[in-house]
């Protein structure tokens, strides 16, 4: 590539899973990214044109070089974040699902009408996440459009990659007169307006956010909303996002009211798609899993949520050797957490807790569930390169052809828990950095090329 249309070039050491149990480090990688952030070329150090290349850049005062000792990392990928929640995130975690929506979440969406209200909220959370090392995010905004529009707009001036939904939800019995869809119509109205707005939105040219179409899940909307939300997203060729099989109460619900599962109801509407992002999935069966994987939709694994909302475990490595594609979501405020690395931990805890079992009344063989834990290689990849797959999006890996989304850990940042005597390999360093990387280690944040967020 010639340097007059290279925007910038990095010099560093690159760690990252590129497939299930493959683990690559590139020590001293130069990655040129060009105009559109994309990577152009990754030229390691036995290249013949690495010096020259390196520089050349240098002269040209396009090159970065990482700080020693710290690693560059494919940005963290969130599946699924309810961007209003974030005002109550770590709070009223004691209810069940439905209680929750009711009593808490409901009410605090709809003061999203609140333009005040909203950018203050929704500024801190994507400097928060930024901060993090999440450089693509899925969010469901609210029921309003101007909300949801300004959502958008404060990706796009922050520098996040963001696929961001206007959320849609019609049904009387569900949804409080507050917070709701006045009719089916005004709902896909409302969510075309969105769609049509965010792409013509100044400076979002190349679709760094985009839009969502976002059926709440099944219980909160009419057949004939959901339907109509399927044309549409069909229609204007967008992404989905939804809930699917999350709890007892949300997965009995459907079968009584479809005769089916999410999945297959899902299907039927016309929103299960290769662009489809499905959030939790507690309950798929083997036939709802095969069948999703099939169409090539995605599991958004919330690990934290789970917990509180779900009243299961995601089977994970059964839903991955199924074929499904799966990423992680925070699903911020169901999660109590905003940091992808606390929901790779938990991915790893939860699928060995439902492999062992936890009930020790119960005899070892009845306790657990076989062949449950995934590996600490695998929860790096669900935090970046499969979160990518799942969006059908060239993110969350260092290579050419892929977008320049990646952060950089430093392992030698005061105030941190991450230990290393230099004796790892490849796959140690993961291990550690998957256990016992925290915020303070995130020293840089990346997307498209562009820094986003600096630590210093
Ligand atoms: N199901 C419908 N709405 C929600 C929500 O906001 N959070 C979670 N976890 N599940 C939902
Ligand atoms: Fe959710």
């Amino acid at each position: 590539m010639s340097p007059a249309t290279a925007m910038t070039a990095f010099l560093g050491t690159i760690l990252q899973v590129p497939q299930r149990g493959q683990v690559a480090r590139i020590d001293d990688a130069l990655i040129i990214v060009d105009h559109q952030g994309m990577i152009a070329a990754v030229i390691t150090s036995d290249d013949p044109s690495y010096e020259a290349e390196c520089t050349r850049f240098d002269r040209l005062g396009l090159l970065n070089r990482l700080a020693a000792g710290s690693y560059l990392l494919p940005g963290f990928i969130d599946l699924h974040v309810h961007a209003p929640q974030w005002a109550q995130l770590g709070t009223a975690l004691d209810v069940p699902l439905e209680v929750w929506l009711q009593q808490h979440t409901f009410p605090l969406e709809a003061r999203y009408a609140d333009l005040d209200f909203a950018t203050r909220n929704y500024n801190q959370l994507v400097d928060t996440l930024l901060a993090n090392g999440t450089t693509t995010a899925t969010y469901f905004a609210t029921i309003h459009l101007d909300a949801s529009l300004l959502l958008a707009r404060i990706c796009l001036d922050r520098g996040q990659r963001a696929l961001v939904g206007r959320v849609a939800m019609d049904d009387a019995d569900q949804c409080p007169a507050f917070y709701r869809d006045p009719s089916p119509a005004e709902a896909v109205a409302q969510t075309r307006a969105f769609i049509q707005q965010v792409r013509a939105m100044p400076g979002n040219d190349h679709g760094r956010v985009l839009p969502v179409v976002t059926p709440r899940f099944i219980p909160s909307c009419s057949d004939e909303l959901l339907y109509q939300l399927g044309a549409l997203a069909r229609e204007l060729d967008c992404h989905v996002q939804t809930h699917c099989s999350e709890s007892d109460w949300e997965h009995s619900f459907v079968l009584d009211r479809c005769g089916k599962s999410d999945t297959h109801a899902l299907d039927q509407y016309g929103l299960l798609t290769r662009k489809t992002i499905l959030a939790h999935g507690n309950f798929l069966s083997d036939n709802d899993l095969t069948h999703l994987a099939s169409i090539g939709a995605g599991i958004a694994h919330c690990p934290l949520s789970n917990i509180y909302f779900s009243d299961a475990i995601l089977p994970l490595a059964k839903a991955l050797s199924l074929g499904a594609h799966v990423g992680l979501g925070t699903d911020i405020s169901g999660g109590p957490s905003p940091s992808i690395l606390d929901n790779a931990r938990q991915a790893l805890h939860g699928a060995r807790l439902l492999e062992s079992g936890v009930h020790a009344d119960m005899a070892r063989p009845q306790r657990g569930r076989p062949d449950q834990r995934i590996s600490h290689l695998d929860a790096f990849w669900l935090a970046t390169t499969a979160g990518g797959v799942a969006l059908d999006l060239p993110i969350g890996l260092i290579a050419p052809g892929y977008q320049f989304d990646a952060l950089v850990l430093d392992p030698a940042t005061p105030d941190h828990d991450l230990f290393l005597t230099g004796d790892e390999d490849a796959s140690a360093l993961v291990h550690k950095i998957i256990y016992c990387a925290t915020k303070p280690n995130i020293r840089q944040t990346w997307v498209a090329g562009r820094k986003v967020f600096d630590r210093n």
